[in-house]
């Protein structure tokens, strides 16, 4: 057989995939972080850059004592059945008990949970407020790793994943802040990252007076209040959902995982390891958070990959398209018939932000892709003079995206440190 450059092409290329097959499945280093992206790609278990960094593996409640924080556990059963597990670092770490803090509830975004405000050592949010003097809570919605639990249903039922962002709004963050309110005897400084400061502003406009009795303030990490949005990638997705939403609702009972499994080895295997997968994994989601890997963290990327991922329901992921695709914010469509038994009214009722009696400071992210400078415009302009008390902070950056809000390298600087100084005076 004569070598020609067809097949001389062909054995190179051949080769230089199952070498990434050989790496990516089989050439396993104990060491899983670097300090710089470039050592990744060295003899991880001899570079003194490189270390193992034990809170991949680890829970919640593992993570938050290994830094040598105290932490509380409870569990919350809200009116509709199910049970949520809040976390609680009461105070930092040079500070003792007695005096009285802050409550400060941090809440997570949609398909993440609360490991995203502790999994970044000393640059996690929960660890920087509780340092500052605030008596930290974390919150976990329904269906997501700590909080996959209900009376009467189990997560394998279809019935357990009958839910969308209503009730979260509805059950979920009233249960959550009156626990806290009830505990601690003081209004709460409510801090959420995308649906979960949208979450605050919807339960916000169901319970007006309740809020305002409740919360001091709702800082709203690029909320995802309303869909009235053009984002492209979203649109193209809104296409593809309407062909196959019965179907995937058919395999996987209403239960949903856009990105994974929290914790997958699965996930670990594809996308941690090697810098190149790291960003290919990222890359979809970029397409709609924002395009730039200016901010990734080297010494936490592949850690923060497999654990800010988690499940939602079906009907959420639907509601959120509905939205979209009306370009409005109104509850769940269930169709003309449903919705007079359900609301009373054959077109779904409508969150009026203008009923929201809470503070709400906005953030913004000059990158963000979903959540733009026009949708918090239009936040903005509908929220009621007493609301509307701080306007918008916008991070001084023209990078950051819509996840850097707890991910980015550099994200104590940009964000973190300037909201704990505001939140210290008011
Ligand atoms: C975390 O892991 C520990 C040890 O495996 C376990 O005892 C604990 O219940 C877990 N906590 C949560 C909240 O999952
Ligand atoms: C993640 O999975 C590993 C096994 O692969 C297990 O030991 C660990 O407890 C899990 N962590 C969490 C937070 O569930
Ligand atoms: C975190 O700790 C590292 C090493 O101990 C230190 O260099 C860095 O400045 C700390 N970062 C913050 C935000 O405190
Ligand atoms: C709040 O506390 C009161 C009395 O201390 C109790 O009756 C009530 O059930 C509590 N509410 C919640 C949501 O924990
Ligand atoms: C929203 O609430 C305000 C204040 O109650 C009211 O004036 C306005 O008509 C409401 N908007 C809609 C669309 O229902
Ligand atoms: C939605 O955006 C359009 C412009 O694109 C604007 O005219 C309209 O007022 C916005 N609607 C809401 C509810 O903010």
């Amino acid at each position: 057989m004569s070598i020609t450059f067809k097949n001389v092409k062909y054995i190179i290329t051949s080769n230089i995939f199952l070498m990434f097959i050989y790496l990516i499945f089989f050439h396993k280093f104990h060491n899983n972080v670097c300090t710089t992206f470039s050592d990744y790609y060295t003899n991880r278990d001899q570079n003194n850059n490189c270390y193992y960094n034990p809170d991949s593996k680890l829970n919640v409640t593992e993570i938050i004592k290994r830094w040598q924080y105290s932490v509380e556990e409870y569990h919350l059963t809200t009116t509709d059945g199910y049970i949520l597990t809040v976390f609680r670092i009461p105070f930092g770490k040079n500070l003792g008990v007695g005096a009285t803090r802050k409550p400060v509830l941090l809440q997570h975004g949609m398909f993440a949970n609360s490991a995203g405000f502790i999994n970044r050592g000393n640059k996690s949010l929960a660890f920087i407020l509780a340092d500052a003097g605030f008596d930290v809570w974390l919150g976990n919605f329904r269906g997501t790793l700590y909080s996959k639990r209900h009376k009467e249903f189990s997560p394998t039922e279809r019935k357990f994943w009958d839910f969308d962002t209503r009730e979260l709004a509805l059950y979920d963050t009233p249960a959550i802040v009156d626990f806290i309110f009830n505990k601690t005897e003081q209004q709460l400084l409510y801090i959420g990252h995308s649906f979960g400061s949208a979450a605050a502003a919807m339960y916000g406009t169901i319970f007006p007076n309740s809020a305002k009795q409740k919360l001091k303030i709702i800082i709203a990490f690029a909320p995802s209040i309303h869909g009235n949005q053009s984002n492209i990638v979203l649109n193209f997705f809104l296409l593809f959902w309407r062909y196959t939403k019965s179907l995937l609702y058919m395999l996987t009972n209403g239960e949903l995982y856009l990105k994974g499994h929290p914790n997958s080895s699965i996930r670990e295997i594809l996308c941690t390891g090697y810098p190149f997968q790291m960003y290919l994994c990222q890359f979809l989601e970029m397409s709609v958070n924002g395009f730039s890997y200016s901010h990734s963290d080297p010494k936490t990327l592949p850690i923060t990959i497999v654990q800010n991922v988690d499940l939602s329901s079906h009907r959420t992921l639907d509601h959120i398209i509905q939205c979209l695709e009306k370009r409005n914010w109104d509850y769940y469509d269930y169709g003309a018939e449903s919705n007079q038994l359900i609301y009373r009214t054959p077109y779904p009722p409508y969150y009026n932000l203008t009923l929201l009696r809470v503070p709400m400071l906005l953030v913004r992210a000059k990158n963000d892709l979903l959540i733009t400078k026009k949708e918090i415009e239009d936040i903005r302009k509908a929220l009621s003079k007493e609301s509307n008390l701080y306007d918008i902070f916008t991070i001084d950056s023209e990078s950051f995206n819509h996840d850097d809000f707890i991910v980015a390298r550099d994200v104590v600087p940009l964000l973190y440190e300037p909201i704990v100084n505001f939140i210290k005076k008011i």
